[in-house]
């Protein structure tokens, strides 16, 4: 059972600055609504019950959005209004779902994961990178279905430009299991184009293992001087644990670039 999802929010988003130098990118609105609430959406449809969010002494700002209670009851009181009752409604909602961890240091993806190992309860868990938004189609519940069927991680992936790869996890194919699903042989953190394994490139979902936070409890630097979860899912594929790479069925949408988060607001305005 996947009932409980995890969130890193502790990234500094330098490549949306001026927007972030005082605003977490995860609360800009994408069409009038913050991006990481599609986030939520995302995964409380899929049936997640639980979800941690990785956050920063910076960002505290995400806290306080889902925390303000004394501000929507006086607003409230006085005026009555039924799309604000509507939308603290469906903030408390959120609030009862989330729980707050600290990365105070931004020393990557499997360092933020890490920090939730005394939360987690099952044998898996999901993640979901708030930069990666996947429109049209629930990718997390799709990818919850392949790893009930196959009993192993799953991570969600789709093609990319042969001279984009050092900007993504690359994996390399062990088989196919099915037409959207194949069994993960190795996987490299942003290659080069020349050591990358093929253009099938990691999106920001995964199904992880409990397992692998004895892994990353010893994970070395690696890319960047950071803790990758990509490193650790390596030395887990390595030692025979099942990966799967899912292509899902949605479209993808980058709002952690500049032209991606204006893009985003374009494409999920004609939804
Ligand atoms: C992270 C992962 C990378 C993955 C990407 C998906 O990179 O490290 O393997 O392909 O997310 O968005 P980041 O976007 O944090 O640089």
């Amino acid at each position: 059972m996947i009932k409980q999802a995890i969130i890193p929010l502790a990234g500094l988003g330098t490549r949306l600055l001026p927007l972030t130098s005082v605003f977490p990118k995860e609360l800009l609105p994408i069409n009038g609504k913050p991006g990481i609430e599609y986030i939520l959406d995302e995964c409380i449809e899929a049936g997640v019950e639980e979800i941690i969010f990785i956050i920063s002494k910076k960002k505290e700002m995400i806290r306080r959005y889902f925390n303000n209670d004394t501000f929507y009851k006086l607003i409230i009181k006085k005026k009555k209004d039924p799309r604000i009752i509507k939308e603290y409604k469906k903030i408390l909602f959120f609030k009862k779902k989330i729980k707050f961890v600290y990365q105070n240091k931004p020393m990557g993806t499997g360092d933020a994961v890490l920090k939730t190992k005394k939360f987690i309860k099952n044998n898996y868990f999901l993640m979901l990178l708030p930069d990666d938004l996947i429109i049209k189609k629930n990718c997390s519940k799709e990818m919850i279905k392949i790893h009930k069927k196959f009993k192993g991680s799953v991570m969600a992936s789709m093609k990319v430009e042969k001279n984009n790869v050092d900007r993504w996890g690359i994996y390399a194919i062990a088989k196919n299991l099915d037409k959207l699903n194949f069994k993960i042989a190795d996987v490299i953190e942003k290659p080069n184009t020349k050591d990358a394994p093929s253009n099938n490139a990691i999106i920001g979902r995964y199904i992880l293992p409990k397992k692998i936070f004895h892994y990353l409890k010893n994970q070395k630097k690696g890319k960047g001087n950071e803790i990758h979860i990509t490193d650790a899912i390596r030395r887990m594929i390595l030692d025979q644990n099942l990966f799967i790479g899912h292509k899902f069925k949605g479209n993808y949408l980058d709002c952690g670039s500049m032209n991606g988060y204006i893009n985003s607001g374009i494409e999920i305005s004609k939804l």
